[in-house]
């Protein structure tokens, strides 16, 4: 079975921030945790409903926090932001219960690249917080 985990060294320095990225990886795990079983039928479609509500609160909030940045770099940090919801949505619309491996590899590589995300944007805008 798949599964992602978090580390410490993936930590930004913002502590809300930080327990936010650990939780999209713990909601990404009870899916992975899901599919394959026989509740997946029943329980699928509220835990990728989980992931899409807490990943939009989250970028919210991190949006709120880089505003300081200035209007420039906010905006790019929101397209990457858009990007990554619309790759989530298009997981669970192309899931159906005969490509369940498929959904799985997927998510996967969405988690990846939303590792990808913070370890290089999200990281580089607390630090630009920071310095500012
Ligand atoms: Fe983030
Ligand atoms: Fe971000």
């Amino acid at each position: 079975m798949i599964s992602v985990e978090w580390k410490p060294e993936y930590e930004i320095g913002n502590a809300e921030i930080d327990g936010q990225h650990r939780f999209l990886f713990d909601i990404a795990n009870r899916i992975f945790q899901t599919l394959g079983t026989e509740e997946q039928i029943l329980v699928l479609s509220e835990l990728f409903d989980e992931l899409f509500e807490y990943t939009r609160r989250h970028f919210r909030d991190e949006e709120v926090i880089w505003r300081p940045l200035g209007e420039e770099i906010f905006q790019a940090h929101r397209n990457k932001h858009l990007l990554l919801r619309t790759q989530l949505e298009a997981i669970w619309l192309s899931d159906s219960i005969f490509n369940r491996d498929k959904t799985a590899q997927s998510l996967y590589e969405w988690v990846s690249a939303l590792l990808h995300h913070v370890l290089n944007f999200d990281r580089g805008m607390n630090r630009k917080l920071l310095d500012s």
